[in-house]
């Protein structure tokens, strides 16, 4: 089934079919960032000239973002993987609980909306299947610049109340180094007056990715890729053309797929830089990797346990916690993975367990017994990164399997079947109404049979 044409709002009665014990090879391209490209859209907000934007992956989170920014009043025109987005006639509206909650990073419109227009209106986006996700540093942040905001009912109303409804520049520091908090106070301290320095920023590549394109508008920041960020307020920023970076949780994903299932894939464009961490991982886990300006090729014959902690950049990210985990379920030995960013990001374990693997978690911390094989399985992905982690163990697996979860997959992945498939997979979308309710049962039972299981 083509992804093109699917209807999205179906995507909760499609799954996955999957043959088990794939061997990959060849070579397939990794898309734009999905999380840089949200946050430069965001970003596009900014000026009234028209940005252009290349190389945006097809992903439904994207497509979200697009129809938040049109509700704004803002065009956009699209060609290929290129977006040209105008802003000139951005309207002053709330953006409803709805919208926002499709997609949590709309939230961090917060930041250019404040600087554009001197007010802003938005849901706040709430808790999401892997924790509680407070915007307390966007928030106290903001104030920080001088923006008056009051939350009432579910809300956020955010004004800059003096004369010329210009945020001030000022001295912030982060209590955690939020990628999304400090991508909202960047943006919103490129229009300040005078200078915003922001401590314990995070320094992870898409935020560098998004001074870089404000940079090219006009903006004047340094510091980004550290922990501390320097932005002297301008006036005006002005249209650019900018190339999204290339995915590192993409790239990682593809690679994490290829050492589960012993194969030697090459992977392009990458940045190598983005994906140290990883790759550090992947080496002590016995992969042998041959590492090019952009493009990365892996090569596995045996899967060796190693423990692995995330933690922000330049750690070990946790948007590839739950791939890696099915790795280390199919590693020769024990290993101990332990999460530290989100509080309820261990949803792939019970479903692993239900493959065969041998988990057992205490709080967040998942102790893996590797196990010789996994065995195929019906199962429903309950987030976008324990989707992906499925069906990795999927391919791995000795027989068939069925994935469902698909709305979570599509969401960060663009065209993740075909490009598996190119690989060598055997990967169908099908569509079936009997999936979702017969995969609720088999969940309910992992649930039931799991007691470590933190239901989202
Ligand atoms: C971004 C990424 C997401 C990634 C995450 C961590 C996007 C669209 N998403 O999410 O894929 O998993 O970074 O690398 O870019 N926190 C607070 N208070 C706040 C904000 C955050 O305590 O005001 C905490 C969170 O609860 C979490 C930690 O900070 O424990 C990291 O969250 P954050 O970096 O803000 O994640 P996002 O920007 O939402």
């Amino acid at each position: 089934m083509n992804r093109e044409s699917v209807n999205k709002s179906n995507l909760k009665f499609q799954n996955l079919k999957i043959a088990g014990k794939s061997s990959l090879s060849g070579q397939i391209n990794i898309s734009g960032a999905k999380n840089s490209a949200l946050v430069l859209l965001a970003a596009s907000l900014l000026t009234e000239e028209e940005v252009f934007i290349d190389n945006i992956p097809n992903l439904t989170d994207i497509q979200k973002m697009k129809n938040i920014l049109k509700t704004l009043g803002v065009k956009i025109f699209k060609e290929n993987n290129n977006l040209v987005i105008n802003s000139k006639d951005l309207k002053v509206c709330e953006l409803p609980y709805k919208l926002v909650n499709s997609l949590r990073a709309s939230f961090f419109c917060i930041g250019a909306l404040l600087a554009r227009n001197g007010e802003a209106s938005l849901a706040l986006p709430g808790g999401c299947k892997i924790g509680k996700r407070p915007i307390h540093e966007h928030i106290k942040g903001l104030r920080a610049l001088g923006a008056k905001i009051h939350i009432k009912n579910g809300f956020v109303n955010a004004k800059v109340d003096n004369k010329c409804k210009r945020l001030i520049g000022s001295n912030i520091s982060l209590e955690c180094p939020s990628v999304g908090a400090t991508e909202t106070l960047i943006m919103a301290a490129t229009l300040a007056e005078g200078e915003t320095i922001i401590n314990n920023a995070a320094r992870e590549p898409e935020i560098q990715d998004l001074c870089q394109m404000l940079n090219k508008m006009g903006a004047k920041i340094n510091g980004a890729g550290e922990s501390t960020i320097i932005i002297c307020g301008v006036e005006r920023l002005n249209g650019c053309s900018h190339k999204v970076i290339p995915d590192r949780i993409e790239a990682g994903t593809f690679l994490i797929a290829a050492a589960a299932t012993l194969s030697s894939i090459t992977i392009s464009p990458v940045i190598p830089q983005h994906l140290e961490s990883v790759l550090t991982k992947l080496r002590e886990s016995g992969s042998d990797l041959i590492i090019k300006k952009d493009s990365i090729t892996i090569k596995t014959k045996y899967i060796k346990s190693t423990d692995i902690e995330t933690a922000p950049f330049p750690g070990f990210p946790t948007d590839l916690q739950a791939p890696f985990t099915s790795l280390m379920a199919i590693a020769d030995g024990d290993s101990k993975i332990t999460e530290t960013i989100f509080e309820n990001r261990m949803s792939h374990i019970s479903l692993l367990n239900e493959m065969g693997a041998s988990i057992e978690t205490k709080n967040n911390v998942a102790f893996v017994k590797g196990v010789k094989e996994l065995n195929g399985a019906k199962l429903l992905g309950l987030d976008l990164r324990s989707t992906a982690a499925i069906v990795i163990a999927a391919l791995a697996a000795n027989s068939q399997s069925k994935i469902g979860g698909l709305e979570h997959l599509d969401r960060g992945y663009d065209n993740f079947e075909s490009k598996l498939n190119i690989l060598g997979a055997n990967i169908i979308r099908e569509s079936s109404n009997d999936f979702f309710l017969e995969s609720k049962i088999i969940m309910k039972n992992s649930i039931c049979n799991s007691k470590d299981f933190q239901a989202a």
